[in-house]
């Protein structure tokens, strides 16, 4: 049997001010005992509810109560558990927290913990089922779910406050420690893998001014190359032009047409372990593209088209042991049509992504698809955000890529 996954990870633990404070001990002593350095941060109101000495003992490490408390090397505390934290934990998370977080208050130890840190960050809610479904508390789980913060639904049943068989109970505690492994897992799993995406779409010039492109805004491949960051691999980025802020951490190079995409993809394919290509490459371009912009008196009749090179098909030839992933931007007979790509450019997993249908697909922070491999579909054709998609994605080629992996 390996090594437990949280021995030796620094856990930084909110409890925030609801009666499911004194359950949190609980979580504070299973987390302690499978070998995490569980550091406790409690707001003004959880310490009414349980005392700090409590989550002292069962942790055996000092417990942060005080903004302004520094450590014994002198730093602020709060700040030196932001950076040292592997795992950021809000349990309970009362309606407080979750606002104050998703706007970015920090006004006391845990929440300035929040804004300063650099791990993951869960949120376990547990509160009134009226204050749960509050559209102002649905609001702000949005924002925060939309800042990839993982956010534990509570359980339905007996609440404190009295009423019966309704939402916003703290889960139990073995279902609290399974969702962390899982994300904990996930936070290092493509450690010392380095994948390339493509991202955006290409544009191809017909004057200095004008171009051919497509309408890909670029959501999908970076969503991937956050997530592929968040879970340690080393993220090479190739974007055609897009309005996002390039993902924290990946090396970004920004191309414009599909030759500089190819010549990108193939210049850094040789030290990567998986290529995953999401980027609406134009099939083809202008044979020429003047250096003046063309008058309007002079519009020409039609524009001549070439060919341009189909990166996927070039990125497959010299695949090697490199996991190759593509995507099938489908219209029609999306799994019939997708199933005929991956065998046609011979690569490992394709994503069929139906882009017809309303409100998914380009622009969207949706897409309508289903993963493909070289056996069949792999689940159903459905809705993702696409950051789920992401993840998705990435849990395939994190299971796949240990045997196929030149750098393992
Ligand atoms: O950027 P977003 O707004 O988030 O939109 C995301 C998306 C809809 C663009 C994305 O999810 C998607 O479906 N990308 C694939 C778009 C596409 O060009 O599909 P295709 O079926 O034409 O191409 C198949 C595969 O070959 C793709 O992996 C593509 O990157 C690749 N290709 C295509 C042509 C070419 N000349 N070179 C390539 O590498």
């Amino acid at each position: 049997m390996g090594e437990d996954i949280f021995s030796g990870k620094t856990i930084a633990l909110g409890i925030s001010g609801g009666i499911a404070a004194y359950k949190a001990v609980d979580l504070a002593s299973k987390l302690a005992q499978r070998g995490a350095i569980v550091k406790t941060i409690m707001t003004e109101h959880a310490t009414k509810f349980v005392s700090p000495l409590t989550f002292q003992s069962v942790t055996g490490q000092p417990v942060l109560t005080d903004l302004f408390a520094a450590d014994s090397q002198g730093k602020i505390s709060h700040v030196a558990l932001s950076e040292e934290a592997d795992l950021v934990v809000v349990a309970p998370a009362t309606a407080n927290i979750i606002a104050k977080a998703a706007h970015g208050l920090a006004d006391d130890a845990l929440s300035t913990t929040l804004v300063a840190a650099r791990s993951a960050i869960v949120m376990v809610p547990a509160m009134n089922n009226y204050m749960w479904s509050n559209k102002a508390t649905q609001y702000n789980l949005e924002i925060l779910t939309s800042r990839d913060i993982k956010v534990m639904q509570p359980e339905v049943g007996r609440l404190a406050c009295g009423e019966g068989n309704a939402v916003g109970r703290f889960p139990d505690t073995a279902s609290i420690v399974s969702f962390l492994e899982d994300i904990l897992r996930k936070s290092h799993d493509l450690a010392g893998k380095t994948i390339m995406i493509t991202a955006g779409g290409t544009r191809e010039p017909i004057d200095p001014v004008r171009f051919i492109g497509n309408r890909s805004s670029g959501k999908m491949g970076y969503a991937i190359a956050e997530a592929a960051r968040a879970r340690g691999a080393k993220v090479i980025l190739v974007s055609g032009p897009t309005c996002l802020n390039p993902p924290l951490g990946a090396h970004t190079i920004y191309v414009e047409t599909a030759q500089q995409m190819y010549d990108a993809v193939m210049e850094n394919l040789y030290q990567v372990d998986a290529v995953v290509m999401t980027a609406a490459v134009a099939d083809f371009r202008p044979s020429s593209s003047g250096i003046e912009k063309i008058k309007k008196e002079r519009m020409p009749k039609s524009i001549e088209l070439e060919l341009n090179p189909d990166i996927l098909q070039a990125v497959s030839k010299k695949k090697g042991n490199k996991l190759v992933v593509g995507f099938a931007a489908e219209s029609e007979n999306i799994i019939e049509n997708a199933t005929k790509k991956i065998k046609k450019k011979d690569i490992d997993l394709i994503v069929a992504n139906d882009i017809a249908s309303p409100g998914v697909g380009f622009g969207s922070d949706l897409n309508l698809a289903v993963l493909i491999n070289k056996k069949g579909p792999v689940g159903d054709l459905i809705t993702y955000k696409k950051t789920e998609l992401a993840e998705k994605i990435l849990d395939w080629v994190a299971a796949h890529i240990a045997v196929s992996s030149i750098s393992s």
